[in-house]
Order: structure tokens, then C-alpha cells, then sequence
């Protein structure tokens, strides 16, 4: 072997060597991208989901129809919002949880006497939800009520507990 063709060897050896390394280190830093992102897509999925954040507030709205669709003294049940939509003899809406405020039975209307009866330990209670006979200690719960351009929409998303009935818990429709 020529003197010459020692030292090209011994010059290519450093460049191989170093382009070597080069390329380690980017499949280093390559795999550790990955799993980066493989971590943080499992940590969004894990997180608890923010319903304000998400935005998803509006999704416990429910639409229940056109106020028109609904007469005076008439009691509608919404099985899958877990509520009734009571449309007062005033015209007024109140939204009454199906459960009673005892031990959470669910209460069916009954329109012959025009009352909620509870099936289980014989509360029962106006179309308001107020208490007509114990031992429910208080009114039915209420779920608000908005009513927009003629249409009735109830928030399933909040509860409201109340110790008695009052006047200013019924929406009333706005006058054209
Ligand atoms: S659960 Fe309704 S009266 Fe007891």
C-alpha cells in the first residue's frame, strides 16, 4: 500500500466516525420526539375533561319544544333530561326533577289527581313540586328554564335545590 492511499484512509476514518455520531444522535433525538408526543397524547386523553373549557356547557341544554306545544296545567315528561316540564295555569314553565326529595324515588305524574306521587313511602306533590303530603322534607328540585324566541329549553346541567316553593322559581314567557 502506497503512502498516499495510508493517509486518504486515515483522513476518511475521523469523517466516517464523526458522520456516525451525527446520525445517533439524531435517532436519539428522533425517538425522544416520539415518545414525547406518545406521553402527551396519553396525558389529554387521561386528563379530566373541563366541561367550561371544552365549551360543553351548552350540550346539558335541552330543547323541549315550542312553548305553544305545551298547554296551561299540563305536566310533560322528559325521561331523558330526568325531568317534567310543568306549564303553570298562568302560563308560567317550572322544570321539576323526577326524584323525590325523601330518598330519590322517581315520582310519576298521576293526572286524575293531579299530583306527583311518590311510589314509595306516599309523598306526593303539586304541579308546582311543592310538598302536599311528608314525609319528602322538601319541594321537588328545579332545573332552570330559559325560554328563547317561543322556544322552552331546560339546563340539565344544574340542579337547584329549594326549601319551599316561591313565585319568582316560574319563568314566565315574554310578551310580545
Ligand atoms: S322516596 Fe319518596 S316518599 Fe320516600
Amino acid at each position: 500500500m502506497s503512502k498516499g492511499s495510508r493517509d486518504n484512509k486515515a483522513q476518511g476514518e475521523p469523517a466516517r466516525e464523526g458522520r456516525r455520531g451525527f446520525l445517533g444522535k439524531l435517532w436519539v433525538f428522533l425517538g425522544a420526539v416520539v415518545v414525547a408526543e406518545i406521553v402527551a397524547v396519553a396525558l389529554a386523553f387521561l386528563r379530566p375533561r373541563d366541561p367550561e373549557a371544552r365549551g360543553a356547557a351548552p350540550d346539558a341544554i335541552m330543547e323541549a319544544g315550542h312553548m305553544e306545544r305545551f298547554p296551561l296545567n299540563s305536566v310533560t315528561a322528559f325521561a331523558r333530561g330526568k325531568f317534567y316540564l310543568c306549564r303553570l295555569g298562568d302560563g308560567g314553565f317550572l322544570a321539576v326533577s323526577r326524584r323525590c326529595t325523601h330518598l330519590g324515588c322517581t315520582v310519576p305524574w298521576v293526572e286524575e289527581k293531579s299530583r306527583f306521587e311518590c311510589p314509595c313511602h306516599a309523598s306526593s306533590f303539586d304541579i308546582r313540586g311543592d310538598v302536599v303530603a311528608q314525609p319528602a322534607p322538601r319541594p321537588l328540585d328545579l332545573y332552570p328554564v330559559l325560554i328563547e324566541n317561543e322556544v322552552v329549553k331546560v339546563d340539565t346541567g344544574k340542579l337547584l335545590r329549594r326549601r319551599a316553593f316561591r313565585e319568582e322559581q316560574v319563568v314566565h314567557p315574554r310578551k310580545a
